[in-house]
């Protein structure tokens, strides 16, 4: 027979089924033993009665949590008195008519059945398997991929090509540290892995790609936060030939309509979102991502807001000046001149948008300088003499002397936004296998050392801790 999902029994009364997953409790009451099954869609009662007959019955009895089974049994109404309410399928169970095991399983380190709130992280990221089994993150695991599939499907209908980007690449200057790979071929030299697509979406405008999207994986090496992992997740894109209200038009509305359909109980507090300068965000809330919760409590209520004209430039330590978002911003249309005169430069106000949603920062972006001479002279604001801009930026200002259209895009923190929309406190809750708050991957036990043999080949020589 072909399998039937746990959550489809709800239509099958009367029907003979076969449902496999595992076992997520068993309660034996002399006479009669239930079992809980699961699978990924949902848990239902199966019970093992006098009709199953002495062999069946004792079977049932040796089962444990978490053993891998498939049962065959027919679908029954529950007696009114016997409905389970906290179950999509409680009001049914199976009546048991053959069992297989199709593996034991060990006993767990920590319980399943529960939303796992209680137990500690350390043990909950060891046994990650076995931690997204339970339904909660289950759960979290198909809102993403929910959301994920939506905006692929909404982007498709408005043009966008989904263009993947290189993983081994070379430092974009997003202002955190890099996470670098040694090169094998060339001594020395180091790859650096993206801390976002920024610099290769920008060349697919120059390559006439005019709608650019990915899901693309990020990597920054930075101290980890619940809502910051060392490489984590965005929705990215690019499009030709825009201007701000044309990037920020669209996203809201693929933001409005992904919250309709992928998560239906929330509710958006204003539409169109509204909008804050920077100063008004600062004098108002002393933050630059306000949580504008009418009522803080309410943990459907979803408030985006936008935060436009910031300062492009912000003084450095060293009394120098460097970019406060992105460097590949253009400054707003009116200061142009000032910064092709690199003059009036903390007053400069760049095309930044940032989108934040309940008080966390969700997404920014800006339109670009696609002419190279305005990008030079946000480098040269930036104290970089020739060499260095034509060493780090050569490619970017070669590429945009080949006719490089006007253009601007977005990045959202994906991980972030379906943190919210899942109600979770941090953003490992839906991640399949997030790092540790210590940047840590303890189940594959990672970072590790190297054998020398592959050090040697990376040209490599690790440096002795010195106590
Ligand atoms: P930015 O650096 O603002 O912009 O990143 C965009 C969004 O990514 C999310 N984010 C993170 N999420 C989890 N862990 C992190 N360590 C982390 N860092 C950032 C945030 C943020 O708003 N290339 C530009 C975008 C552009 O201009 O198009 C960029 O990466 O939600």
């Amino acid at each position: 027979m072909e399998r039937v999902w746990i959550k489809e029994i709800i239509s099958k009364t009367g029907e003979s089924v076969d449902l496999y997953g595992w076992v997520d409790n068993r309660r034996d009451h002399g006479k009669i033993v239930f079992i809980d099954l699961r699978d990924r869609s949902g848990i239902c009662q199966a019970v093992f009665g006098p009709w199953s007959g002495k062999e069946l019955y004792e079977q049932a009895q040796k089962i444990r949590n978490e053993w891998v089974i498939k049962i065959s049994g027919i679908v029954k109404e529950r007696p009114e008195n016997l409905i389970n309410k906290n179950i999509d399928t409680g009001k049914f169970e199976i009546e048991v008519k053959n069992l297989e095991v199709l593996n034991e399983s060990l006993t767990p380190p920590f319980e399943i059945n529960s939303d796992g709130r209680n137990i500690g992280e350390e043990i909950r990221m060891k046994y990650r398997y076995l931690d997204i089994r339970r339904p909660r993150l289950s759960a979290n695991l198909s809102l993403r991929h929910k959301v994920v599939k939506f905006i692929r499907d909404f982007l498709d209908k408005e043009n966008f090509l989904e263009i993947e980007t290189p993983i081994l690449t070379k430092s974009t200057p997003e202002g955190a540290r890099d996470y670098v790979v040694p090169s094998r071929l060339y001594p020395g030299k180091f790859f650096a892995l993206p801390q976002s697509p920024q610099q290769y979406k920008q060349l697919l405008m120059v390559g006439g790609v005019e709608k650019y999207f990915q899901i693309a994986r990020c990597f920054r090496d930075e101290d980890t936060r619940g809502d910051r992992q060392p490489e984590f997740t965005q929705l990215d894109l690019e499009m030709s030939f825009v201007k701000r209200e044309d990037v920020m038009a669209l996203n809201e509305k693929l933001l409005i309509d992904l919250v309709h359909v992928c998560a239906p109980s929330k509710k958006i507090q204003q539409i169109p979102f509204p909008r804050l300068t920077y100063k008004e965000a600062m004098e108002k809330y002393k933050t630059d991502r306000p949580d504008l919760r009418e009522d803080k409590n309410d943990p459907n209520l979803l408030a985006f807001c936008w935060v436009i004209d910031f300062p492009f430039f912000e003084k450095t330590d060293d009394g120098g000046f460097t970019f406060t978002h992105n460097p590949f911003s253009a400054p707003k249309e009116e200061f142009i001149n000032d910064l092709m005169e690199k003059k009036n430069i903390e007053g400069i106000l760049t095309s930044q948008y940032d989108i934040a949603l309940n008080g966390f920062e969700i997404g920014g972006g800006s339109v670009r300088n696609h002419k190279s001479e305005a990008l030079k002279k946000v480098f040269e604001i930036m104290g970089f003499n020739e060499e260095r801009i034509l060493n780090n930026f050569g490619h970017m200002l070669e590429a945009f002397s080949y006719g490089a259209p006007p253009h601007g895009g977005i990045a959202w923190g994906l991980d972030r936004l379906v943190t919210l929309l899942s109600n979770e406190p941090n953003i490992r809750e839906v991640i399949a296998f997030p790092k540790t708050g210590d940047a840590r991957d303890l189940m594959m036990n990672a970072p590790s050392e190297l054998e020398k043999k592959q050090l040697d080949e990376l040209h490599l020589e690790i440096k002795k801790n010195k106590k």
